[in-house]
């Protein structure tokens, strides 16, 4: 979920809306604002899209004071009765809140069994309890940090006082705020993409604090009521990024700039004399590290597969790759000096928030890898290696994946370096003849439209396989297939398809093979033998010089090590031509949201 607030002296609402629709890819379940002027207040909320709010907002409500929510659903069905902003009571206060709330039914018994709830959400109970607490004599303020305080779970909360129309309260624990600080106006929000439409000058907000915001001022305390000094900070973001141009959808731009983003990122980590350039500290912690922990999840986790692979065998430093979600579960058995990488476009998602929290505090050292540097998991972790990507809003991550698995790349030569061992490949000259392959597959659309067309127009499920390196694109691409076409799709290690789910294959079943890797090429073959035999409709992606007659796809070479990052674009390619051969929407495929910031 995303959340916004607005004082200040222009009409809120636009402002509300247009930042909402920024933080979009949070969620997208469902919408609602809050708008205050001398009438009262008023909410709108609806169902599905922020377009479908718009349609429902009276244009003649306008007020310069206001909350606004972008869904995506915990706790509740997606509903207009379940979207926020919620109210308490007598509708003197109007809330919204991203995060969850893991002890709201105690809360409910204990506080508020008097109370008619109207939602089935975690989140009304916070503006009830508020209310309560004016009830029984509070001022708003103390009755919001008193309700804060008895919260066992995640929050980014704004709070709107129907009777205080030149105040915002807002709290925030573990789910990211930020406060904008305009002229004449103040903004909160998720992101701060949400808000450059007022202002460039941020102020972090840290768990456990309120921050009471006005036209002109705001005051951060912790929750016990002291107050904190933290000072504004200029964001570089350039509001033109989350724009789609010309493209029809953000998610084929996004593919078509990952040749750039590599240039780029080229370009970020060389030193003058063409080599690796990277934080001396990152350097020394990944040469005293024992044992290295990449903690991921989703497309990210796929790149940590990948980075694996490249660290142990340029840096020949051991990795284990963990699911975030798990890991505090499923604890290894940690070495004596581990050091942890999350990896994370957003630097927001809460399951890996969780595993650094732990890590922090037992005293181990943490590097996020992220495409956005400020924030939580950046400002969290000891140390951050930007991606360089630039802002990824299609929901489907493919140039934040591909940028992750170059600055891997570029750490584990780092790393090889510290540790004294001589590399036999230059790897910045090979990320330019990546990002030139790149660039050829990204004009061979035609091609990969056909592919999508023949093999996935119309089927229920769709197998991908590949052995040694390809078997981790394999899980990628069947990743990017699901989540935009909602075909079943699932990715195999080439010999494991036969023990189990080869009983799946039907006529007609197409099996997408990656055949990248001369080391198993005969072997991933043969496994396309064994599905064809069965009925199955193979198609082949090789590589030049691995090819034979027949292949549906060959990419150009590149170094064996760097395969990864030119076989997934034919892939992501597929899998956006049959979501628009399917007709669902790209760019924001049902059920799922970008940056997951619950639990
Ligand atoms: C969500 C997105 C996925 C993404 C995952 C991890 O589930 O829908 O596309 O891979 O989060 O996101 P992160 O920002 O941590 O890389």
């Amino acid at each position: 979920c995303g959340i916004v607030g607005y004082i200040g002296t222009n009409d809120a609402k636009e402002i509300l809306l247009r930042g909402l629709e920024k933080l979009e890819y949070r969620g997208y379940d469902s919408a609602g604002i809050a708008v205050v002027n001398d009438a009262g207040v008023h909410v709108f909320k609806e169902k599905g899209r922020i377009a479908a709010l718009r349609q429902i907002v009276a244009e003649d409500v306008d007020g310069p004071v206001g909350i606004g929510h972008t869904r995506w659903a915990t706790h509740g069905e997606p509903s207009r009765v379940n979207a926020h902003p919620h109210q308490s009571e007598t509708a003197r206060f109007t809330l919204v809140h991203n995060g969850v709330i893991e002890n709201y039914e105690q809360l409910r018994a204990d506080y508020l069994a008097d109370v008619t709830l109207k939602s089935d959400t975690d989140t009304e109970i916070m503006v009830q309890l508020v209310e309560l607490f004016v009830k029984k004599g509070s001022q708003v303020e103390e009755a919001f940090r008193q309700t804060l305080s008895l919260l066992k779970g995640s929050y980014a909360t704004a709070l709107l006082d129907k009777q205080n129309r030149d105040t915002i309260y807002v709290g925030k624990n573990k789910s990211p705020l930020l406060i904008g600080v305009g002229e004449e106006a103040n903004v909160v929000a998720s992101d701060a993409m949400a808000m450059l439409q007022v202002t460039n000058q941020f102020v972090e907000i840290m768990d456990e604090e309120v921050v009471i915001v006005t036209r002109d001022a705001f005051t951060i305390k912790t929750l016990d009521g002291k107050k904190v000094e933290r000072l504004p900070y200029t964001a570089e973001l350039d509001a033109s990024d989350i724009e789609k141009g010309t493209y029809p959808h953000f998610m084929l731009k996004e593919i078509d700039e990952q040749p750039f983003v590599i240039r780029n990122i080229i370009q970020k980590y060389q030193n003058e004399d063409g080599t690796v350039r990277l934080d001396d500290e990152i350097r020394g912690a990944m040469k005293a590290a024992d044992r290295i922990y990449i903690i991921a999840a989703g497309t990210s986790y796929h790149a940590g597969l990948v980075g694996k692979q490249l660290i142990e065998k340029i840096a020949q430093r051991p990795v284990e790759v963990h699911i975030a979600s798990e890991f505090l579960y499923n604890m290894p058995l940690l070495s004596e000096n581990p050091l942890f990488i999350f990896i994370s476009q957003s630097g927001e998602t809460a399951d890996l928030r969780g595993v650094l929290v732990d890590v922090k505090k037992k005293g181990y050292p943490a590097l996020t890898i992220t495409n956005v540097p400020g924030s939580t998991l950046s400002r969290e972790a000891d140390f951050t290696l930007h991606t360089y990507a630039g802002p990824e809003i299609a929901v489907a991550s493919t140039k934040a994946y591909t940028a992750q698995m170059a600055v891997l790349t570029l750490l584990a030569v780092d790393t090889a370096k510290a540790r004294g061992i001589e590399l036999d490949f230059d790897p910045l000259q090979e990320l330019a003849i990546v990002s030139s392959a790149m660039e050829t597959l990204c004009d061979q659309k035609e091609k990969l439209e056909l592919i999508a067309r023949d093999y996935l127009a119309v089927t229920r499920n769709c197998f991908f396989i590949g052995r040694a390196a390809d078997y981790f694109v394999c899980l990628e691409g069947a990743l990017k297939l699901k989540e935009i076409s909602y075909i079943q799709a699932e990715g195999f290690a080439g010999g494991e398809l036969k023990h189990g789910t080869i009983a799946l294959i039907e006529d007609g079943t197409p099996v997408i093979a990656i055949a990248t890797q001369e080391h198993v090429n005969l072997s991933i073959r043969g496994n396309v033998k064994e599905v064809a035999a069965r009925g199955a409709y193979p198609c082949i992606i090789s590589m030049e010089g691995l090819d034979q007659d027949g292949d549906a796809f060959v990419l150009p070479k590149v170094h064996e090590y760097l395969t990864s990052l030119i076989t997934v674009i034919p892939l992501q390619l597929i899998s956006y031509y049959a979501a628009l051969h399917r007709d669902c929407d790209v760019d924001k495929p049902r059920n799922l949201a970008k940056s997951v910031t619950v639990e």
